[in-house]
């Protein structure tokens, strides 16, 4: 059973422009992975769409990284461990997709984009951007 939409809201913003420019550019690739597995569109299309949100994803935690270092920010580390474990359960299903696309993997997918990315921006994004502006 394919998700629904993600609903965009104010309690997504964390008060940083780029960052939250990019959070909003990130819900709606995740609102298309949802769109084109609830259609059953074509094996290829769906790849196509997971390999744009991995893309995104890189280049935004990469920004995210960037604006942490430059502030000094005491919990990078960690913040960044998020990240990158993340990018390895996500890579993994894309895998899982891939040789087995029929067997639940996109389900699994969308748990991770939902629930982990989600979350991710509503606790440590913004955690990380009220330390950030001070
Ligand atoms: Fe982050």
């Amino acid at each position: 059973m394919a998700r629904a939409d993600i609903e965009w809201t104010d309690d997504f913003l964390i008060g940083i422009a780029e960052l939250d420019h990019e959070h909003r550019s990130l819900v709606a690739d995740i609102n298309r992975l949802h769109g084109a597995l609830r259609a059953h569109d074509e094996r290829e299309r769906i790849q196509e769409t997971l390999g744009e949100i991995l893309a995104r994803l890189q280049a935004h935690f990469a920004l995210e990284e960037t604006v942490m270092k430059e502030n000094g920010y005491a919990h990078y580390g960690a913040h960044k461990a998020e990240h990158e474990a993340l990018l390895d359960t996500f890579t993994g299903f894309m895998v899982r997709f891939e040789q087995e696309p029929g067997t639940g993997a996109g389900a699994a997918i969308e748990e991770v984009v939902d629930e982990w990315i989600v979350e991710h921006i509503l606790t440590s994004d913004k955690k990380m951007s009220l330390m950030v502006k001070g």
